[in-house]
């Protein structure tokens, strides 16, 4: 998707960008196997799946009626932060690892430039709360890299 240019075509690409993180625990689920992590995958898997719903329930609310044709602020960074790291089933544990932190890092910079555009809509809410939960990704993410893969801890 290069041409981001009204409300409605963010809200697209964020879906993508969900659909995208599903694929991507989908194929993390096979390779990262330290104790837990399987578990903590799978909730991944189920949380953005959530995400997807979430973002397709906003489009479809009357405030994107009213909105998505509207050209998004010029200063909006979009697109820089639609592109995910991916991996292989060659993708070692920690590779994966560390693709997954990334690509939550971009989501939450994705998200942070929502809550912007839709400042004082009925999408704002939605929009912070998303940050948030990917924010919390990116936590436990880190936790458990720090966890299972740095030497001494
Ligand atoms: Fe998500």
């Amino acid at each position: 998707m290069n041409n981001i240019s009204n409300f409605n075509d963010a809200l697209d690409a964020a879906i993508n960008k969900e659909i995208n993180a599903v694929n991507f625990y989908k194929k993390a689920m096979n390779i990262v196997n330290y104790p837990g992590a399987k578990d903590m995958i799978a909730d991944f898997i189920r949380e953005e799946k959530r995400h997807v719903q979430l973002l397709k329930a906003a489009k479809e609310s009357k405030d994107m009626i009213s909105v998505g044709q509207k050209s998004l602020p010029p200063d909006l960074e979009i697109t820089k932060f639609l592109v995910d790291v991916a991996i292989t089933e060659n993708s070692t544990p920690q590779e994966v690892m560390i693709a997954a932190m990334k690509n939550e890092e971009s989501a939450i910079a994705l998200y942070a430039q929502k809550v912007k555009a839709f400042k004082g809509t009925e999408l704002e809410p939605v929009f912070h709360e998303l940050m948030q939960m990917e924010k919390e990704h990116k936590d436990h993410l880190e936790n458990e890299y720090e966890r299972n893969f740095m030497p001494d801890n």
